[in-house]
Formats: C-alpha cells, sequence, structure tokens
C-alpha cells in the first residue's frame, strides 16, 4: 500500500463489485478479455453481462499451475483489452513464484496489456511459498489490484473490497476518472465498516493470519494425504488460499461419466459438496474448501472413500 497514492484506491462493495469496477473500466464491449481455466466464475459473469468476450488461458496442473504462457500469447489480439490474474488462486489454491509472475509481466509490456490482478487471497500462503503482489514487480505494466476484507479477515458479508490502481507512467489517467466515476453508480461500500477499516487493517494481531494460515496449512497437508490415497483420485498439494482441486480418474469409475455426476452422486448419497471443476471451466476435478475443522473434513474424507470405492473398477 505504501507505492499507492490515496487518489488510487478505490472502494467498493467487496472484491466482486472492484472486479466489475475494474472490467467495466477497462474492457469495452466487443473487446475480449483473458481468463483463467480453471478460474473464479465470477470473471466470466461479469464479463459476458458487459458484452465483453471471455478467452481462456490454461493453467497446468503439472506445474503447480502456472499459466501456458505460449498458450495465452496465442489468444492475445488487437481487441484484447486486459489480462486477468488471480493469485492466489481460487480454485487452484496455487500461489505462483516470483520468476512466474516476472514472466507473466515480460509478456505484458510486450503485447502492453494491463492486467487486473485479484489477490483477494494475499499473504494467505504456507509452507516455503512467499506471496508476491505483482505490483511491486513492475514500474511499467499498469495494474489494478483487486482485495478486500472477506479472505484475510475471514469476514465475506462485511462486503468492502477496494482496487488499487499502480500506473506509475500514468497511462491509466482516463481509467482513474473512469473508476471514480462507476464508483459513484451506486452509493458504494458499507459505510459502517468502511470506518472500521484503519482499524480492522492496523490492529488485527498478525496472531490471527498467522492462526489461520496454520489451519489452512494443517488442513491442506490432511486433504492432500488422506484424498491423494484413494484410488482413482490423484490430488495437486495446495500452497496457498483455502481450495485443492483433486483430479477424478474419470475412466476408472463406473456409472460416472464426469465431475458433475460425480458431485451430484456424492451429495446425494453421502451429503458432502464438493464443486465440480465444470463451474471452473475445468471438467474432471472437483474443487475441495479446506477451511473446515479437521474432524469434519476426516468425516468428509471417509465419505468420499467408501463412496469411490462403490464406483471404481
Ligand atoms: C478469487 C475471488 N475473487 C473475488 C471474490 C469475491 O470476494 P468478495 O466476497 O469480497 O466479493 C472471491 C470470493 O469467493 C474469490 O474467490
Amino acid at each position: 500500500m505504501d507505492t499507492c497514492h490515496q487518489l488510487d484506491i478505490v472502494l467498493a462493495s467487496g472484491a466482486s463489485d472492484a472486479l466489475s469496477l475494474a472490467i467495466s473500466v477497462l474492457c469495452n464491449e466487443g473487446q475480449n478479455i483473458l481468463l483463467p481455466r480453471p478460474g473464479f466464475s465470477l470473471y466470466q459473469t461479469l464479463s459476458e453481462s458487459k458484452g465483453i468476450e471471455c478467452r481462456y488461458y490454461n493453467l497446468l496442473p503439472d506445474r503447480n499451475w502456472e499459466t501456458d504462457l505460449d498458450h495465452l500469447s496465442s489468444l492475445i489480439d488487437d481487441k484484447t483489452a486486459c489480462l486477468l490474474i488471480n493469485n492466489p488462486s481460487n480454485p487452484c489454491g496455487s500461489n505462483f513464484t516470483r520468476q512466474h509472475l516476472e514472466s507473466i509481466l515480460s509478456l505484458c509490456e510486450i503485447y502492453k496489456l494491463p492486467v487486473i490482478c485479484d489477490e483477494i487471497y494475499e499473504d494467505m500462503v504456507y509452507g516455503d511459498n512467499i506471496f508476491y503482489p505483482l505490483a511491486n514487480l513492475t514500474k511499467t505494466v499498469p495494474i489494478l489490484k483487486i482485495s478486500g476484507l472477506a479472505k484475510r479477515y475471514l469476514i465475506p458479508g462485511w462486503r468492502v473490497g477496494w482496487i488499487f490502481i499502480y500506473d506509475y507512467n500514468n497511462i491509466l489517467n482516463e481509467v482513474r476518472s473512469g473508476l471514480a466515476s462507476l464508483a459513484n453508480l451506486i452509493l458504494g461500500a458499507n459505510s459502517l465498516i468502511q470506518n472500521a477499516l484503519p482499524d480492522i487493517i492496523m490492529n488485527t494481531p498478525q496472531s490471527f493470519h498467522d492462526e489461520t494460515d496454520k489451519l489452512l496449512e494443517e488442513n491442506a497437508k490432511l486433504s492432500a494425504n488422506v484424498l491423494g490415497k484413494i484410488p482413482g483420485l490423484h490430488v495437486i498439494v495446495p500452497q496457498g488460499a483455502m481450495y485443492m482441486m483433486v483430479g477424478i480418474n474419470i475412466e476408472e469409475f463406473k456409472d460416472i461419466n464426469n465431475d458433475i455426476e460425480f458431485s451430484e452422486k456424492l451429495v446425494q448419497e453421502e451429503s458432502v459438496l464438493c464443486l465440480p471443476g465444470k463451474s471452473f471451466h475445468y471438467p474432471n476435478y472437483v474443487r475441495i474448501v479446506t477451511t473446515a475443522p479437521a474432524e469434519k473434513l476426516n468425516e468428509a474424507y471417509q465419505r468420499i472413500k467408501e463412496f469411490c470405492a462403490r464406483y471404481h473398477v
């Protein structure tokens, strides 16, 4: 935040609203936006509602969900308005290395692409992983950083999010005034919580964040250990956020043809709810949320194990 002037901060009604403002201001109807696959479905909902074409660049499960940069480059044309990246990621639970973020930035330099960087899970990484805010790694690529209170402070219902504008070379002057106008279209973010914001940000003890990250790390390890041993499933061990993607070797299951059928049958037969990968444009995976207490996770994983045993051939 120290590199951002106060005029470069736009408050919004949650990160969702911040994303809506950022997409509206950078993209015109008829242009296209580059979105991650797998990725958070709200990006598509917001973009398509504004007449913007969504183009999905692949993330690579075998490389901790890093971006396939060649694929990304192949999607860019003169109608590409911006790149959206989400780090750490929902649904992947991945956290990009500094080197990978720099490679993405080099590509943005070449194609002169501004970036919407959704960092709502910023700092929520564990193990040896380090979170690098994208905007700290460039002085040339203009960035609209999205974040908010929902995840880091575990208060999704309080509805305050924000955009930080990083634009050292004044490329985004019109965008800056556009955002100010768009932010005034509605009466804005929750005023009660806006008032409490300085206190929340400055005075939340570090121990609160440390405990959250510890719980997420322990739960991620538990989830990867248990689910990784179930025949028919494979896991990508998460590095951050509160999610894990679990691959289904669909050809090894009888009477289950895809991730939607897997999720539907699992909730019907075992009352365990996982979102199908299709919700993130990524078939034959399911997304696990790793925030529940360990005993609840263990119970859910035992049920998943029994469910898989019934259908695995
Ligand atoms: C990647 C990502 N971005 C943005 C949001 C929206 O956050 P908010 O609750 O602040 O609108 C979410 C919520 O799940 C998310 O996962």
